[in-house]
């Protein structure tokens, strides 16, 4: 289905994802003439506004969250005229026909869901009672989709009674990122990778994403979370997953999600007698992040917790490609500085005739932020005349993104899969099965952490995680990508 959509409707719409990245990312959009023309966004959320009071918040939130210079204001006037609101309570049927009166006819309609998860089923349902459901309507959700399998399929379930799989988007924002998308037209875009992606060239992967925030006013959500949960089991499962799967015969949302989702269930379980050895749970205390001081996780929240502000594991690909080559993940808050990269460690020469000479293996080393950016150290010769032998050096090769492209602008996650969904694209949002294959993974290592007790560990704020887990990648004779 790839008829745009005439009508966006926005649950949470008074939000802070909303304020933040969706508004923004519709202006965005509307500014470089990219909606569709006339497409109507009608904002909802339980706040008693008129569509009035919904477009000075709009008005607002352009003004803190877009630069000034992108703003014009006959531009920023354009887009707000695009905006109605409609209040609603969504545990109550009654409020919904006043939904479907504004958007008129619901035959081209895109819907997306960020509110709290136990809004969703209560939401679908009225959206199918209103009409809202039908053949032309399409439903995009935000996470959490659930907090264990068994959550995830409760709400699975209740979208798919109104919505069928081809009209369902799960948003891993992730997926909208431009250097994750650069990754699919890194490995099949160039025939140089592929021969060496396997377990015959590549020595081990690394996963890192980092953040210097702490709990962010979100204490209710995420003590009951936490890193795995909130990072792992989405964000960081998708950057494995199109690392280490097969090539794709084409860029469609069956083709690609097909070989993700292999790779998802191929996952090696970790259970209780595996918890120990490959993972490690950490909990931020008071430290100082970019020289200022920071409270600890437990201040934060006002009270002990056990939840874990970080995690690493060496996860493991149980297929013939990947047999043996381990993928070490480590997320958290309050490390060091805000770094998203994937390592992809090469194997050495098999015989240096060089000697040491400062050999090195070849890495390849995709930066999602704070800078987009991907290098390969390759090795070269020292300039000199090598009285005492050649020596080598590893050195950049750097595809330098921001030089290569310098007159595009980069876009938002969002923008990206706003328009994907308002297009009808669903290559870039997780199928259902790729989320149950997901769950069923992490759950399996929360089972194991409960069995064992397994402590989170405390590290001071502006570390990456305590000393366990440079350990993890240490026994294995790895040091971590700093
Ligand atoms: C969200 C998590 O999914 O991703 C947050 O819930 C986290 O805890 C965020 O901060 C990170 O996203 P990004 O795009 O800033 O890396």
């Amino acid at each position: 289905m790839t008829v745009p959509a005439t009508s966006l409707l926005l649950f949470g719409a008074t939000g802070d994802l909303a304020r933040r990245m969706l508004l923004p990312s519709l202006f965005g959009l509307a500014s470089d003439g990219l909606l569709p023309e006339g497409l109507k966004i009608i904002g909802t959320a339980r706040s008693a506004l008129d569509s009035a009071a919904f477009r000075d918040l709009a008005a607002k939130a352009l003004e803190q969250f877009v630069e000034a210079e992108r703003r014009p204001p006959a531009t920023v006037a354009a887009f707000l005229a695009r905006l109605a609101y409609v209040p609603l309570d969504a545990t109550k049927t009654d409020g919904f026909a006043a939904l479907a009166a504004e958007v008129g006819d619901p035959g081209r309609l895109a819907i997306f869901l960020s509110t709290a998860p136990s809004l969703f089923g209560p939401t679908i349902a009225g959206l199918a009672g209103a009409g809202l459901a039908g053949d032309g309507a399409r439903l995009a959700l935000e996470k959490p989709l659930g907090s264990d399998l068994a959550s995830s399929r409760v709400i699975n379930d209740a979208v798919a009674a109104a919505y069928p799989e081809s009209r369902t988007f799960r948003i891993d924002h992730y997926l909208g990122k431009e250097t994750v998308q650069n990754l699919l037209a890194l490995r099949f875009g160039n025939v140089l990778f592929e021969p060496l992606w396997n377990a015959a060239g590549i020595d081990h992967v690394q996963i890192s994403v980092g953040e210097t925030v702490g709990l962010e006013g979100r204490a209710d959500y995420y003590d009951g979370m936490g890193a795995l949960r909130d990072m792992v089991q989405n964000h960081m499962l998708q950057l494995l997953a199109l690392v280490a799967m097969e090539p794709p015969a084409r860029f469609d949302p069956t083709s690609v999600r097909d070989e993700k989702v292999k790779v998802l269930r191929s996952l090696r379980p970790i259970t209780a007698a595996g918890v120990a050895a490959h993972t490690v749970r950490g909990q931020y205390g008071a430290g100082a992040i970019a020289g200022q001081p920071v409270a600890g996780y437990a201040d934060e929240l006002g009270r002990a917790s056990n939840t874990e502000t970080f995690v690493a594991i060496k996860a493991h690909v149980d297929n013939w490609r990947w047999k043996g080559v381990p993928f070490y993940l480590r997320t958290g808050k309050r490390m060091p500085g805000r770094l998203s990269e994937i390592i992809v460690q090469f194997r050495a020469v098999p015989h240096s005739m060089f000697g040491d000479a400062g050999m090195a293996a070849n890495k390849l080393i995709i930066s999602i932020q704070p800078e987009e950016n991907i290098g390969l150290t390759m090795m070269a010769k020292v300039p000199g005349l090598d009285r005492d032998g050649l020596k080598l050096r590893a050195v950049p090769l750097d595809i330098g993104m921001q030089n290569a492209f310098a007159d595009v602008r980069r876009r938002i996650a969002y923008e990206r899969l706003l328009l994907d969904l308002i297009e009808g694209q669903q290559t870039l949002f997780v199928r259902r099965d790729e989320v149950e294959a997901q769950w069923t993974w992490i759950d399996g290592i929360r089972a194991g952490w409960t069995e064992t007790t397994m402590p989170a560990r405390p590290y001071a704020a502006g570390n990456w995680g305590p000393a366990a887990a440079i350990a993890l990648t240490e026994r294995d004779g790895v040091s971590w990508h700093d």
